[in-house]
């Protein structure tokens, strides 16, 4: 296919430094914050087996689809799009898909450094042992403290920020692969010193039969469409992350295999952090269903209780907050990548720019927790209505029209050429992105819009 030179200037070094920083970018929050308590609310096994389903059937097959068109744009997601509709003669509406992607992950950045910035509030808060000795009910009016404490959050928050702007204004070898060859191996070694830890619980067992026995009693319609969204959002799915980081990434190498690494290493830290947190709730005979606080309330309280529980809850928010970092990256790129394409600014300058808008949006969903708690409209406060709108419309959305321009916009055979699949995983592939993700992602967009 007639491609124009590549329009950006620097390019991932390796197979592995894409795989690790998409990896990264797909590895936060939502594995192991979002995912334990999905998990626990919705009854464990069954829900994960179905989640797993949807991570094989729908996510792998999108991601796919997701990073090649990024490759083939050679560019931001919005400049990368137009350049495959001029090669290819297309209908200029489908650079919808790139605005969704740049303004999608924005959105969702701003109010993701939000929560991250709660991770290093508990970071410090376990370093200084604020956990021992503590009752439910002080855990309790500790988070519901720190929520209604708007210089402190902004503190964090700004901090978050702050980070994430440093790593991204060193540019892509020297700031994301460096970041992420670091963080990640931390990452891991301090979940894999929390699984032994959760082992000597002597509620390992329990955690196992948790995560992995099914009982269908507890699944429902809803929990299926729970599954199915999770998996977009922790494969960072739809918005403009996998886009750009595949724009990134040289010809040279296989997109279905990296693909699949990437879901893979995804989903074994989810399990992981499902068998480090589900053991230490148990061993204190405490709710796993608890929802959204069962990171920020019952973990807190169950280390209290443990020996070196003190350590280990440090431990495990640092891991948190690195989890969130390595996603924050692939969050803001697409934004810096738009500024530097269309400005002549020079990338620290962007980085900052986008920065600076990051926090003016990111502010509002900070206050949501408190001064603007009362400013209620659609969905609730100004978090809950960004929150809906990026993960519960955007993405599907955009995931939906990407399923859609692989297959209608772009010629089956220079597909088959690219993605370098054998014919019978092509086969697969391809229907399953023609027939079977848009199906399955208009009926998780009507009924999320029904309810
Ligand atoms: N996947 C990340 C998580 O699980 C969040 C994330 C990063 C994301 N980039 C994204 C979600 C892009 C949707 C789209 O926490």
């Amino acid at each position: 296919m007639a491609r124009n030179r590549s329009k950006l200037n620097e390019h991932w070094s390796s197979k592995w430094a894409f795989i690790f920083a998409a990896a990264g970018s797909a590895i936060g929050l939502g594995n192991i914050w979002k995912f334990p308590y999905i998990t626990g609310a919705n009854g464990g096994g069954a829900f994960v087996l179905i989640y797993l389903l949807c991570v094989l059937l729908i996510g792998i097959p999108i991601l796919i689809a997701e990073i090649y068109i990024g490759r083939l744009g050679d560019d931001n997601p919005v400049d990368g799009m137009l350049n495959i509709i001029k090669n290819n003669k297309l209908s200029r509406l489908w650079v919808a898909i790139g605005w969704l992607a740049v303004i999608g992950s924005f959105l969702i950045l701003s109010y993701y450094c939000v929560i991250a910035g709660w991770t290093l509030d508990y970071t410090v808060k376990s370093i200084n042992g604020a956990f021992t000795h503590m009752t439910p009910m002080g855990i309790d009016n500790m988070f519901t403290a720190l929520l209604a404490h708007p210089a402190k959050l902004i503190f964090y928050f700004t901090i978050f920020i702050a980070l994430t702007g440093y790593i991204l204004s060193q540019g892509i070898s020297k700031g994301i692969e460096k970041a992420i060859f670091v963080l990640f191996p931390v990452l891991l070694i301090i979940l894999i010193a929390l699984v032994i830890y959760a082992i000597d619980t002597g509620f390992f067992v329990a955690g196992l039969k948790f995560l992995f026995q099914p009982d269908f009693s507890k699944i429902n319609a809803s929990s299926v469409l729970t599954a199915m969204g999770h998996a977009f959002f922790t494969l960072s799915l739809g918005m403009g992350a996998m886009m750009m980081y595949g724009a990134y990434l040289p010809k040279k190498y296989s997109i279905p295999q990296a693909a699949a690494w990437i879901a893979f290493i995804d989903t074994a830290i989810a399990l992981l952090s499902g068998l480090a947190i589900f053991p230490i709730v148990f061993a204190h005979g405490l709710d796993a269903g608890a929802g959204p606080g069962l990171i920020f309330k019952t973990l807190p309280l169950a280390f209290a209780k443990l020996p070196y529980g003190h350590l280990f809850a440090s431990l495990f928010f640092i891991m948190l907050a690195i989890a969130a970092l390595t996603s924050t990256i692939s969050l803001l790129e697409p934004s810096i990548a738009f500024l530097l394409k269309r400005t002549k600014l020079k990338r620290v300058q962007a980085t900052m720019l986008a920065c600076a808008a990051t926090w003016i949006v990111g502010l509002c969903s900070l206050l949501s927790f408190n001064l603007l708690a009362n400013v209620k409209f659609f969905m609730g406060t100004f978090f809950n209505n960004i929150d809906y709108l990026t993960t519960n419309m955007m993405l599907p959305t955009n995931a939906f029209l990407i399923s859609l321009f692989v297959v209608w916009g772009i010629k089956r055979k220079h597909v088959q050429q690219d993605l370098m699949m054998t014919n019978v995983l092509h086969n697969i592939w391809y229907n399953v992105i023609k027939y079977f993700s848009p199906l399955a992602i208009i009926i998780v967009l009507i009924s999320t819009i029904a309810s």
